[in-house]
This record gives C-alpha cells, sequence and structure tokens, in this order.
C-alpha cells in the first residue's frame, strides 16, 4: 500500500501564482486565428475571440509572455504599432511564413487586460538594436514628454501600459534562433540592453536567457549578468511516445532547478548581489510529435500528456523557492491546451489539470513524505534509447539521473497561510494499477469531506477533439471521512489518473 504524510506545519515556501503564466508567439494560429480572428463572428470588438478569453479565463493566467520565442529574434515592433492599415507585412524568417503585423502592442496589452493578466514581452536581441529595445520600453512604461512615450499617447493611448516583466531575448544560444551567440557574446550584449531598458524604467524587472538550467551557457550567462536580472530564464519540452518514458520524463526539470539554483547560490555568494534571481520556466510544455513538420505545431494532446503536465506543475510547486514565474507554451492551437476552428473550440487533456491546479493550489507548499512503488526506465525493455531521434534529444540529451527509479506516484500537497485548506494533488502514472493509498495527517485532522476531482480517461492514449471533446475529462466525487479516523483515511488513486483531494482540517 502506497502512503501519504502530511504536516502542514512543514512548509517549504510560499507558491508564486506566476507559475500558472501563459505564452503566446506569432506562430501557426496561436495568434491569427486563435487569439485573434477579426471579422468572425465569436469575436468582440476587439478581435479577440471570446470563446478562447472564457476558456483562458479559466486558467487564471496571472502572466501572459509575448511576442515569441523564436519569432521575437526578427520582430521589429514599430511594424505593429499605428494604424493597422499602414502596417507592413514582413517575411518572418523564425518561421518561414509571412506577419501582418495586425496584432501588435497595443493590441497585446489590450488582450492582456481583456484576460486579467499581466504582460510580459521578450524583446528581440537577434536583430533588433539596444536602441528599439530601449524605444519599446518607453513606448509602453514611459510618463515623460518624449517621443516613444507620446508616440503612445498619439495612438490614444495616454496612460502608460507599466510593463513590468522584460525578457532580454529568446533562446539566443540556439543555431536556429535569428542572431544566435556565444553566451560570452549574449552575456556582453545582453547587459547593454539591461543598462538602457532599467534607465528608461528602473521598475521593471528583468529575464536573462538561460538554457536549460545545467549547461555552460547557463554557467557563463549567470556569471555574467546577474547583477543586471532578476530572472534566469530555462526552457523544456519533453515527451516521448513510450507511455513511460512521456509521463517520467517531466522529472528533468527537477534536476534542471537543483542544479541552476546551486549555480544561482553560488553567483550571487561570490559577487555579493543582494537582490534574488529566480527562474522563470518561461516555456514549458511536452511537445514532440508535431517538431519539424509543416503542422504549425498543432500537437494534439493524450491523457498521457495531461499526466506529464499535471507531473510538471507539481515539480514547480516543490521547488517554490527557485521558480516564481512559468510560462505554459503556448496558449492556443500551437501546442496548447485549447483547440479552435473558425466554429468554436474544444479543451485539449492537458487543459483540465492546468485548470485545477490554478483552482486549487494553495499559498503554502508542503514538505510531505510519500512511498510508493517506483518505475526505473533503465529496466525498461520497450527498445533502446532514444526511442526516436529528434532534434530535441539530440541536443539534450538524456543523463543516468532521469531514468530513475521514479516513483509512481507523484504527489505535492499545498495549504492556506492558516493551515485550515489542504490541497493534494497526485498523479498515478502506474498505466494498469489503481493504487491503494493511506494519507496520514500529522497534528491535525480532516473536519470535512474530502472533494476529488478526477482527471482520466479510457486509456492514456486518447485525445479531445471536436468530434469527442470529453475522451479525457473531469470527474467530482465526494467522500465522507469515518469519524473514528480523521487523521488517516484511504484514498484508491485510479491508473493513469492525475487526482486533487480538497479538505479542510483543523
Ligand atoms: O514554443 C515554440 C518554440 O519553442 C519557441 O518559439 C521557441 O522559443 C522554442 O524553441
Amino acid at each position: 500500500m502506497a502512503k501519504i504524510k502530511i504536516d502542514p506545519e512543514r512548509r517549504i515556501g510560499s507558491v508564486d501564482r506566476r507559475i500558472f503564466g501563459g505564452f503566446i508567439e506569432h506562430l501557426g494560429r496561436c495568434i491569427y486565428g486563435g487569439v485573434f480572428e477579426e471579422g468572425s463572428s465569436l469575436s468582440d470588438s476587439h478581435g479577440f475571440r471570446s470563446d478562447v478569453l472564457d476558456a483562458a479565463r479559466t486558467l487564471r493566467i496571472p502572466v501572459l509572455r509575448w511576442p515569441g520565442g523564436n519569432f521575437v529574434s526578427g520582430y521589429h515592433w514599430t511594424d505593429g504599432v499605428g494604424p493597422v492599415e499602414q502596417r507592413p507585412r514582413r517575411m518572418d524568417l523564425a518561421w518561414h511564413t509571412e506577419e501582418s503585423n495586425r496584432f501588435g502592442t497595443d493590441e497585446f496589452i489590450e488582450y492582456c487586460r481583456s484576460l486579467g493578466t499581466e504582460p510580459y514581452i521578450c524583446v528581440n536581441m537577434g536583430t533588433g538594436t539596444m536602441d528599439e529595445a530601449q524605444a519599446w520600453v518607453e513606448y509602453c512604461n514611459g510618463t515623460g514628454d518624449t517621443y516613444w512615450a507620446n508616440l503612445r499617447r498619439r495612438y490614444g493611448h495616454e496612460e502608460p501600459y507599466k510593463v513590468k516583466y522584460w525578457g532580454l531575448g529568446n533562446e539566443m544560444y540556439g543555431r536556429w534562433q535569428i542572431g544566435a551567440l556565444s553566451a560570452e557574446d549574449y552575456a556582453k550584449k545582453a547587459i547593454e540592453f539591461a543598462k538602457v531598458m532599467k534607465w528608461t524604467d528602473p521598475s521593471i524587472q528583468l529575464v536573462g536567457c538561460g538554457e536549460n538550467g545545467w549547461s555552460e551557457w547557463d554557467r557563463i550567462v549567470l556569471e555574467e549578468l546577474s547583477p543586471f536580472v532578476d530572472y534566469h530564464s530555462l526552457h523544456i519540452y519533453t515527451g516521448s511516445n513510450d507511455y513511460y518514458r512521456n509521463v517520467f520524463m517531466p522529472h528533468q526539470a527537477e534536476r534542471a532547478l537543483n542544479i541552476c539554483q546551486a549555480m544561482i547560490d553560488s553567483v550571487r555568494y561570490r559577487k555579493g548581489i543582494d537582490h534574488p534571481i529566480y527562474v522563470a520556466y518561461d516555456e514549458w510544455n511536452v511537445w514532440f510529435r508535431e517538431r519539424g513538420t509543416e503542422s504549425g505545431l498543432e500537437e494534439r494532446y493524450t491523457l498521457a500528456d495531461a499526466l506529464a503536465i499535471a507531473a510538471f506543475l507539481n515539480i514547480f510547486i516543490r521547488h517554490c523557492q527557485t521558480v516564481r514565474i512559468a510560462n505554459l507554451a503556448q496558449l492556443v492551437n500551437v501546442i496548447a491546451p485549447i483547440f479552435t476552428n473558425r466554429e468554436g473550440l474544444f479543451l485539449q487533456s492537458i487543459y483540465h489539470p492546468l485548470r485545477l491546479y490554478a483552482e486549487h493550489v494553495q499559498e503554502a507548499a508542503l514538505d510531505i513524505s510519500v512511498s510508493s512503488d517506483t518505475y526505473d526506465l533503465r529496466e525498461d525493455k520497450v527498445a533502446s534509447w532514444p526511442h526516436s531521434v529528434t532534434e530535441l534529444e539530440l541536443s539534450r540529451p538524456y543523463r543516468v539521473a532521469d531514468l530513475g527509479p521514479f516513483k509512481l506516484l507523484d504527489v505535492t500537497a499545498t495549504c492556506d497561510a492558516h493551515g485550515h485548506e489542504l490541497m493534494v494533488a497526485v498523479v498515478n502514472r502506474d498505466r494498469e494499477r489503481d493504487l491503494a493509498t493511506t494519507i496520514e495527517l500529522v497534528d491535525a485532522v480532516a473536519t470535512s469531506g474530502i472533494v476529488a476531482y478526477e482527471v482520466n480517461g479510457g486509456d492514456p492514449s486518447v485525445v479531445n477533439s471536436f468530434e469527442h471533446p470529453q475522451s479525457v475529462d473531469v470527474r467530482e466525487s465526494r467522500m465522507d471521512v469515518d469519524r473514528e479516523r480523521l487523521d488517516c483515511f484511504e484514498y484508491t488513486f485510479p491508473a493513469h489518473s492525475v487526482t486533487i483531494l480538497r479538505m479542510q482540517v483543523g
């Protein structure tokens, strides 16, 4: 029998709600045809798809990153402001397509307001200049009688946008990036961008461009850029056709965070840097099917992928001292939880854990103990590793430490500041077996019945679609606690499921 032991007094730290952030890029049908569809009967007066906005609102996204991604490294923001009909159509060399520029900075800010989220803008450090980045900050946040602030006013936006989060380039280490740089050259350039951006608005927070969290790039960039930034960005995409690899691969993020936190601590100590530096996991998701295809990255997500997403969220919660921002890549159509056509949308499997966590995760992450059977990918007989040789797998090879053994139950618990509301999130990665589990509360008792929300479906490979929008869905149930055993109860977590248990404790 598996066991979860929870002491509401043993706290790891506060969970930052910005881990539920999102990301929209000018890529495929994310912006045009997803977020923004002018002339559609489903769109509002701004051209924003209302059905998408409603579905996105339910995800309670606190911060939204834009405009890329790879796209930003060839994007000149001035193309996307001013009278729409006069904006230039440009070649987009990141995704080999065309950009109409009908959705630009003002539209993005309006979208953030409609969604109730904080904007996070990543600047162009590929073809973009320091001047351009400075001007973008001034256009958005300038309060003086200066050219770019006045341009914003001229375009009808009297009040500054107060954009707080600014990213210093996207994946500048990658050969796929327009204007890719060595770590040394990036750090040198980013310092100069950081200076003029901060001098334009000292209240902004800057995100330096990290890689995977354990690389030489990360080490060098942290070494040089740390005095100038508030966050170090990491990206991670996982996924495999093999069920067990798919559901366990997010644990790579655990290694990344351990190593990255150690590097941050080391550089801050040696350089006497007083301000904190946190990790912004500003792109993360399952993504492996639609790589190098012409599909516009329209990945269709299985139940197994939803389990991986919950595991990622558990990791961000466990590492709440390190990760303060995370942005799921992306929001609509492109590797996304929401999938549209011209007539409507459906919610992909991964939408459900995202929504449940955003709704139920409480302020404090708890240091719990879990014992369950384990699974070791090294003993996996399915096929030799790697399962499919993709560019990702070649560039970010798996290490022995990422092969397990992993607990089949992946668990986090959070409670409110007073320790009255308890939420336990459990991913049962066992493909076949329901796992009976004892849940023990230390120096606390459940004072209410327990509500369970379970994400599941007939088989780990099922996907939602327009025809079958609820193949993967959420089932809600209630369970009374035996009056005699308020501090200890049993729950059986079904095979291949994500379960959130909510209860009051005293
Ligand atoms: O999110 C899709 C792409 O993945 C982004 O454009 C890029 O930053 C990453 O490689």
